[in-house]
């Protein structure tokens, strides 16, 4: 079953959003131009608020303690194999689905 996270327009161009999914827990939605990406709000560290972070050209950096984080697939660049989680979303025109 598809959920409707949040529209394209909702997230700034090198900005992020933070939605709720079903069960409660917290997206973070990642624009970066024309594409989406969706990770675990919790940073793997400490539990950072990874969509309240900064990102440039395709890594989120941690608000927290600045670990970084690829927003394709949520490996991180600092420590290997501590990695962000990503989240499989589907995006349909202006529309970005959780499935
Ligand atoms: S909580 Fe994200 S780097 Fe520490």
């Amino acid at each position: 079953m598809k959920i409707l996270l949040a529209q394209i327009q909702d997230i700034a161009d090198n900005g992020s959003i933070v939605v709720k999914g079903p069960q409660g827990q917290d997206i973070a939605l990642f624009r970066q131009g024309h594409n989406i990406y969706a990770l675990d709000n919790r940073c793997p560290h400490m539990e950072g608020p990874l969509g309240e972070g900064t990102c440039e050209e395709g890594i989120v950096t941690c608000p927290w303690h600045g670990w970084q984080f690829r927003l394709d697939d949520g490996s991180c660049l600092n420590m290997p194999g501590v990695d962000a989680s990503p989240v499989t979303i589907s995006v349909e025109g202006d529309q970005i689905f959780l499935i």
